[in-house]
């Protein structure tokens, strides 16, 4: 009976398929050696997902449906009418994507600009409430939900620069010592020359 039970409810909970996605309001599992962007993906789990969806897509109508039928209606609930006296706050109505649309987060040039704009504005509710490292690895976090690079262009013109000037030093040294080596028909070390080219008329 129990085994039956269990076996109904595994089949029930059990994904219907290969392309089941997993279900979106898991905590995340934390990595052995986490990386920025895994930290980041955890704060934005509490902070920031409830508001911009778990895809960085929003508060659409399809996220808001993900949540239980008494938190679906976010401005009705009293919690987050934003009454007087009440430690809850407004939910605003329209929460912009932060990833999977064109040009999502594109105002943001680098990893810092957008780290400055996350601190000083989000969460509305209360900028400012988390940590700068809390907020360095939510915008790593966010640039790699974009498939951008979650360190600063500088530092990618720096290392192509830094390989350039290696190149040219080695390209430098190779002709100084080229310089050095002795050439046929250069001088009096070229008694080994080739008849040709080491006498001349
Ligand atoms: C209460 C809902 C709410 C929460 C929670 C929230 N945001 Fe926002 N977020 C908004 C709203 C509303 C805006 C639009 C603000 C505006 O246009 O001035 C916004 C704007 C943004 C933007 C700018 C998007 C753009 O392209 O202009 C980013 C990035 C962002 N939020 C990231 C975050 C992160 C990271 C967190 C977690 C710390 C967070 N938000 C938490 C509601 C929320």
């Amino acid at each position: 009976m129990l085994v039956m039970s269990l076996f109904g409810l595994v089949t029930c909970a059990a994904p219907s398929g290969p392309s089941a996605t997993p279900d979106p309001l898991a905590t995340p599992v934390m990595p052995a050696n986490p990386s920025l962007v895994d930290h980041g993906r955890e704060v934005y789990y509490y902070h920031c997902m409830p508001c911009h969806g778990d895809r960085g897509q929003g508060l659409t109508d399809e996220w808001r449906a993900v949540w239980s039928d008494d938190h679906q209606n976010c401005w009705a609930r009293g919690c987050h009418a934003g009454r007087s006296g009440d430690a809850g706050f407004p939910i605003p109505r329209k929460v912009p994507s932060v990833a999977g649309v064109p040009g999502a987060l594109a105002r943001f040039a680098t990893p810092d600009d957008l780290f400055d704009y996350l601190r000083s504005t989000q969460p509305p509710q209360e900028p400012g409430r988390l940590g700068d490292a809390e907020y360095r690895a939510l915008a790593a976090f966010l640039l790699r939900l974009n498939g951008r690079s979650t360190v600063a262009p500088l530092a990618g013109v720096h290392a192509i620069l830094a390989a350039i000037a290696l190149l040219a030093g080695i390209l430098f040294a190779k002709r100084l010592l080229s310089g050095r080596a002795p050439r046929p028909g250069a001088g009096p070390t070229t008694s080994w020359a080739s008849p040709e080219g080491g006498r001349g008329p």
